[in-house]
């Protein structure tokens, strides 16, 4: 296998948008990070150097990290992060996956500036289950804040209120034309000729929303999400939560012009928008004599009909390379509420929340266990080297408490809305098939909740709104070529049905991907046991592992 190395200078950077000036961690200078090209069947290795005043560490979403868990980056989980003046260096083989990830950081709300495209490309020799384009672009969506983003994620966390609201999206770190005028000569331009095919590798690295993206006067084919081959897509609209990508192709066959590529959010919760704008780039033709880019339009904030057809349409493409058919038996089955509620502030009294007041802060739940993050031992280290008291393996203690989401008199009922803190584990054997439903609750609202799960794609059997009925529901899966992912937008006041084979031993995170729920508690882990061979085990951690 090839050897594919960088370092990683972690460390402060000037930025100027939205005519002000922030100080951002970020990655060698740059916003957002480098771009990291490797081809499947590659070994990758990082050497991270935290300059930065903060914590940190690196995740490389959605790679399976099969035995080398220690390089997976969420903070506590698999690793305690690398303290300031000190390195580390991921190292693993990136195999049976190709397509776009992305890499980002995993503790604290960092992710908000140190991020990059991680680009999976078919392994030396092989080729695209689909023509070549003529040139693929990595399209990296954010978010920006004109504020120092630790203190708005300390703010948040203290008074127990969300987060404030973002000041713009971005396109590859740029607020773009719409924004307030110093923006404008900053936009992402990307050069088309005409008649030649793009490919467009988008990634949503916002915090806080799921985006719409379109650009003005072309269609896409969607040939791959969350690096899984789909079947061709043909769509004008693409819809990309917290966490996934989209390998979307367009062609340049329209009048030779500029042309708007927008980002606007998909904003779930039925009365609170947390819309900000719409961030573009522009398509310029060869050849186009500078007129105003034609602008598109863009789905309304609250679309959930647009969003949930995109969502549920796509599907596998079963003669990809790496496609796995679907396990049909199942060891191990879930069913698991996720949704908010609110916990005691305790003694702090700088906190109080909008909806009850002074003695309570928002929280977030699966199965009403707001996840604890482990501060002593990473919970990796505890699993490989036994040590009892990080974590319990009783996850899901008990039934969840279920809402039929139109019953509002129950969203605010205190006791059920309170949710306990605890490091609760599903403990897994090796090679097991499990299917997890993934229920929303309507405690204080209802939400679309992006949820992630490292080290494994799943399959998609079905989404819906409302309650889960399996004698209903089951008869919708779709076994045969159902989408593969790593982050399941389970729709809002609705569920998901996800399946996924347990080939992969080590701890492996799942939690909410819109920032500030992980923090409030919408997280478990899957510990998934050692197999009886070396090759199927966890290989031991690296001497340079950080510790607490
Ligand atoms: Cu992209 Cu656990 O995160």
């Amino acid at each position: 296998a090839n050897v594919v190395e960088h370092t990683f200078n972690v460390g402060n950077l000037t930025v100027q948008r939205l005519c002000g000036q922030q100080v951002v961690t970020a990655v060698n200078g740059m916003l957002p990070g480098p771009t990291v090209k490797i081809h499947e069947g590659d070994k990758l290795i990082v050497h991270v150097h935290n300059h930065s005043p903060y914590n940190m560490t690196i995740h490389w979403h959605g790679i399976f990290q099969l035995q080398t868990g220690w390089a997976d980056g969420p903070a506590y989980i698999t690793q305690c992060p690398i303290t300031p003046g000190n390195s580390y260096t991921y190292k693993f083989n990136v195999t049976g996956q190709e397509g776009t990830l992305w890499w980002h950081a995993h503790v604290s709300v960092l992710r908000a500036t140190v991020h990059g495209a991680l680009i999976i490309l078919p392994r030396r020799g092989r080729s695209y289950p689909f023509p070549k384009p003529y040139k693929e672009i990595p399209i990296i969506l954010g978010e920006y804040w004109d504020a120092d983003i630790m203190e708005v994620e300390r703010q948040a966390l203290a008074t127990g209120g969300g987060p404030n609201i973002s000041d713009a999206y971005t396109i590859n770190g740029q607020p773009g034309d719409l924004y307030p005028p110093c923006s404008s000569n900053y936009t992402y331009k990307l050069d088309v000729v005409k008649g030649n095919t793009y490919m467009l590798r988008i990634i949503n690295a916002a915090l806080n929303n799921q985006l719409f993206f379109k650009l003005a006067g072309h269609r896409f084919k969607v040939v791959s999400i969350d690096s899984s081959y789909t079947d061709p897509y043909d769509t004008d609209v693409i819809v990309v939560a917290p966490g996934q990508t989209t390998d979307a192709l367009f062609t340049a066959n329209q009048p030779i012009g500029d042309y708007y590529m927008a980002a606007s959010a998909y904003s779930s919760a039925p009365g609170l928008q947390f819309a900000n704008g719409t961030t573009t780039g522009i398509v310029r033709y060869k050849g186009a004599t500078s007129a105003k880019p034609l602008m598109p339009i863009q789905p309304a904030a609250n679309d959930t009909i647009t969003a949930h057809r995109f969502y549920s349409n796509l599907t596998s493409l079963v003669t990809g390379p790496h496609w796995l058919p679907c396990p049909i038996d199942i060891d191990d089955q879930m069913f698991v509420t996720i949704g908010l509620g609110f916990a005691p502030c305790g003694g702090n009294n700088n906190c109080s929340n909008p909806v009850l007041g002074s003695q309570y802060r928002f929280a977030a739940s699966m199965n009403n266990v707001s996840f604890q993050f482990p501060s002593r031992l990473s919970m990796l280290e505890a699993f490989h080297f036994g040590v009892n008291g990080i974590y319990t393996e009783d996850f899901p203690n008990r039934p969840p408490i279920v809402f039929d989401y139109t019953n509002t008199a129950l969203s605010l009922n205190i006791p059920l809305v309170m949710t306990t803190k605890a490091t609760r584990v599903k403990k897994v054997k090796y090679n097991a098939t499990v299917e997890m439903v993934l229920q929303n609750t309507a405690l204080l609202s209802i939400e679309n909740h992006p949820m992630h799960l490292h080290g494994y794609d799943f399959y998609v059997l079905a989404q819906g709104f409302g309650n889960f009925n399996r004698t209903r529901d089951s008869k919708k899966f779709n076994l045969y070529n159902p989408q593969e992912r790593n982050t399941i937008a389970v729709p809002v006041g609705g569920w998901a049905v996800i399946r996924f084979r347990a080939n992969n031993p080590g701890v492996w995170f799942m939690h909410c991907h819109l920032d500030v729920h992980l923090p409030w508690g919408l997280a478990t882990a899957f510990v998934v046991e050692n197999g009886p061979t070396p090759e199927t085990s966890l290989l031991p951690p690296p001497p340079d592992l950080p510790q607490c």
